[in-house]
């Protein structure tokens, strides 16, 4: 399933979907480049679960934790230097757990990442505007705004 995302707030909501229909054990795996959108993803996937608390990205921290309708943890593994460092956080806890895990840059982890999981890749779909003159007509997106085409995301999703 390919979703086409317009802008933050499109990519807010389709988190939304993700969270309000999230069931307990459910793990979320997010890959994209820096910047691509997997922190607006989370944010917005974490009030579909009913998080009311302000939801930052754990960076440097690896984990947050948040109550909603079910418990939500949210890993981002970037800095992650060894697949140690999960250990030591207790990581089967969180992915055999009764919550809802949600991890940006699980491709860094892939090993440890159950079957069954559902992978989320976001890539940018605005590289065309970069470095050059734009004509919306000629590249055949004269219906999309500009600044709109700059934000354009490709969301896939993919069981497995
Ligand atoms: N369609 C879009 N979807 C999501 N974010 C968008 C979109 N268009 C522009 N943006 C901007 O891109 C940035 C995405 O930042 P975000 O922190 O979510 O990325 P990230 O993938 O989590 O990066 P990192 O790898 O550093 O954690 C935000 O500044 C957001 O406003
Ligand atoms: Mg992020």
């Amino acid at each position: 399933m390919i979703y086409n995302s317009l802008s933050e707030n499109d990519t807010t909501e389709i988190g939304y979907e993700f969270g309000k229909n999230a069931k307990p054990g459910d793990i979320f795996c997010l890959c994209g480049n820096l910047g691509s959108g997997k922190t607006v993803f989370a944010k917005g996937f974490a009030k579909g679960l009913g998080v009311k608390s302000l939801v930052t990205s754990p960076t440097f921290t690896l984990i947050n934790q948040y109550e909603g309708t079910l418990p939500f943890y949210h890993f981002d593994v970037y800095r992650i230097e060894s697949a140690r460092e999960m250990d030591e956080l207790g990581f089967e806890e969180f992915f055999y757990g009764d919550g809802v895990c949600l991890i940006e840059w699980a491709d860094v982890i892939k090993d440890i990442i159950p079957k069954g999981s559902t992978w989320i890749n976001i890539s940018y779909g605005g590289e065309k505007l970069t470095g050059g003159c734009v004509n919306p007509v000629q590249n055949g997106i004269n219906s999309i705004p500009v600044e709109s085409y700059s934000a354009k995301r490709q969301i896939e999703v993919v069981a497995c």
